[in-house]
């Protein structure tokens, strides 16, 4: 590494010893500079990139529910399937939102979970019902008006609830997941569901229509 030339004859013996000392401490102090900033670099990177992928549940985790429901445990833990609870997804437009009598059906008997806190949680749902009130659970995945978009047909042609939505039955509390691709019309950041992008992207994948009045009308 270093193939030092002579110190120059010119300089007087304490200061060739200084020369070569700091040639010596030169080498080092590069490779200790540029690996400091390569490992920052790196750092730097893998942060952006986690902060961008790697979600956490409760990092991402949607709005604060009126009713901490948790699909973690009614679709995983207890295997209640999706269609049980969004009764319309394949049979109309709207996939639904569960009415307050779904959860009394179970939760007249189920009192309480395994969770510290979920005997008030459920004792919401009870009081609810005797009100005669729906829960006002706060919507997440909304278009806009001038958007027509029907569960039924993207359900009954194969598509999984979770292409759409990621994986709600791991959630706690559910969030619209971000698409993960990386497209050039999204400047390589990944895009939002529900944009225009993302409906297109797959519907060219799939062979399904691209035409502005089958989306708007
Ligand atoms: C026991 C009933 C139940 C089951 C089973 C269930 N859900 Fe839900 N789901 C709800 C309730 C209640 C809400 C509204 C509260 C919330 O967002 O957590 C909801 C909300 C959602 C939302 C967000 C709706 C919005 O506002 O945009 C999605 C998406 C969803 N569920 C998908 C699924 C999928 C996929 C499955 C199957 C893996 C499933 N659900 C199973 C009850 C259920
Ligand atoms: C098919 C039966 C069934 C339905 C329908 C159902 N639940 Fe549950 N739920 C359960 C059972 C069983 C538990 C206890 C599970 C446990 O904690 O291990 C539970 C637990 C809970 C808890 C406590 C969770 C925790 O963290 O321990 C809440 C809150 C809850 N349910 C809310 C709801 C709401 C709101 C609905 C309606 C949208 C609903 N449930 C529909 C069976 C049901
Ligand atoms: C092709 C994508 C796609 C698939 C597949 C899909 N959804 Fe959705 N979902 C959406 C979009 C888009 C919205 C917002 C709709 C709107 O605002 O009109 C939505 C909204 C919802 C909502 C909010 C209430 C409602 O009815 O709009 C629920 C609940 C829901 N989806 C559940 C489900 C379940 C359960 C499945 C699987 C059986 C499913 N979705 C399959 C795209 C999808
Ligand atoms: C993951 C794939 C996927 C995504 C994402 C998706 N679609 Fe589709 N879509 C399909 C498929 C597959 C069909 C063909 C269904 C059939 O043959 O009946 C379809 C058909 C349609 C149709 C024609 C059928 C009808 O309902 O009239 C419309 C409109 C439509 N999608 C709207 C949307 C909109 C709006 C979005 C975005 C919010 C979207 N889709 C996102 C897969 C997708
Ligand atoms: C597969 C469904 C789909 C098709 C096909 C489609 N769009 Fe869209 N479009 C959407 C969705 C979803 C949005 C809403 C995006 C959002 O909220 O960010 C949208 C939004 C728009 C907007 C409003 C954009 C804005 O920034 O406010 C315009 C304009 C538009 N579309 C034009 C078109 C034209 C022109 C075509 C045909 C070349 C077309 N769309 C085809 C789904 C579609």
């Amino acid at each position: 590494m270093f193939t030092a030339e002579d110190p120059p004859e010119s300089l007087t013996p304490t200061r060739r010893k200084g020369y070569l000392c700091a040639r010596l401490m030169r080498t080092p102090a590069r490779i200790f500079i540029f690996s400091t900033l390569g490992l920052g670099l790196a750092l730097l990177v893998t942060a952006t990139a986690t902060g961008i992928y790697g979600y956490t549940d409760a990092e991402l985790a949607g709005p604060e529910q009126p009713i901490a429901f948790s699909h973690q445990v009614h679709a995983t833990k207890l295997g209640i399937e999706c269609l049980y609870c969004h009764t319309a997804a394949d049979r109309s437009q709207h996939a639904t939102v569960p009415a307050v009598s779904i959860c009394v059906g179970c939760h007249q008997w189920v009192k309480k979970g395994e969770t510290e806190g979920s005997a008030e949680e459920i004792a919401k749902i009870l009081d609810y019902h005797q009100k005669g009130e729906s829960i006002p659970w706060i919507r997440i995945h909304n278009l806009p008006e001038y958007v027509q978009f029907r569960h039924h047909r993207h359900v009954r042609a194969g598509v999984e609830c979770q292409e759409c939505h990621g994986p709600v039955e791991t959630m706690n509390r559910v969030y619209m997941t971000k698409d993960t691709k990386l497209r050039p019309h999204s400047l390589w950041l990944p895009a939002a569901k529900l944009e225009m992008g993302w409906c297109i992207d797959c519907h060219q994948k799939r062979e399904a229509t691209t035409d502005c009045v089958a989306c708007h009308y």
